[in-house]
């Protein structure tokens, strides 16, 4: 079996005495898609946030193609090409959907900036349509696919989304999981997802992990998360399904 892309090794992460995370053990392939399941407070944006390195993991190892990353700065981290779409989607409400997507390039990808906005347009045509609007003014289904096209304009070899499904409706939210599939199946992109929306993750992974507490509790493909007992009753019981 070839290394994971992304590693994460026993960490522990802290809000000043507060540990978040205890012990994390979650793994990555290239050309994945992997969730990470649990309730309201569990961890899950501190385990996305640990990844991009603030806040640090005070213990254990995350390791990106073989690189030890734990102790490097967010930027450092970025430049790796691992990209977010952070909670809450972040994006910059007085600025355009184009300038927004400007800010997700780095410098280095400037020559394919084009290419990359053709390609996000593509995914998100209603981003297309709404190019020269400020940011804040998108809807919170636009604002996502916003969030999303800013992370691919870093053209990463790890997309990581945190719960890309928050507050929409479920045609919308259909479509934002559609895109990802696209993502992964034409351009095979790796893809770690937080979502709270398990019934939608799931299946939608091939694999996934139930945190619970700052603990890793279950893993297993996301065929047979979903039809687990216990996960059913925790989490999709009363769902959407
Ligand atoms: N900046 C912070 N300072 C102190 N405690 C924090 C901070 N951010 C998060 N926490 C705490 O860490 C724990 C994990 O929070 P986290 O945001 O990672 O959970 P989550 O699984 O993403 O929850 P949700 O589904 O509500 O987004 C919670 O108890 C939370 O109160
Ligand atoms: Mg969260």
């Amino acid at each position: 079996m070839t290394a994971p892309l992304l590693s994460v090794r026993g960490v522990e992460t802290y809000y000043g005495n507060i540990r978040a995370l205890s012990g994390v053990d979650v793994e990555v392939h290239r050309g994945e898609i992997v969730s990470l399941i649990g309730a309201n407070g569990a961890g899950k944006s501190t385990l996305m946030m640990t990844i991009c390195g603030s806040p640090q993991a005070r213990t254990g190892s995350i390791s990106f193609e073989g690189q030890e990353i734990t102790r490097l700065p967010m930027h450092e981290i970025a430049r790796l090409r691992i990209a977010q779409s952070p909670e809450g989607r972040r994006i910059f409400p007085r600025m355009t959907v184009l300038e927004n997507l400007q800010m997700g390039a780095s410098l280095d990808n400037l020559k394919h900036f084009k290419d990359d906005v053709e390609k996000v347009f593509a995914l998100f045509p209603r981003l297309k349509e709404r190019q020269a609007q400020r940011g804040g003014t998108l809807s919170g289904g636009e604002q996502q696919m916003l969030s999303i096209g800013r992370a691919l304009m870093a053209r990463p070899k790890l997309l990581l989304l945190d719960e890309p499904s928050l507050g929409l409706a479920p045609l919308i939210v259909k479509g934002i999981f559609e895109a990802i599939k696209k993502l992964n199946n034409q351009e095979g992109l790796t893809v770690f997802l937080v979502e709270q929306n398990a019934f939608g993750a799931l299946k939608l992974s091939d694999r996934a992990y139930v945190l619970v507490n700052g603990k890793v509790t279950m893993s297993g493909t996301g065929k047979d998360l979903l039809a687990n007992p216990e996960v059913r009753a925790a989490y999709l019981e009363g769902g959407r399904h």
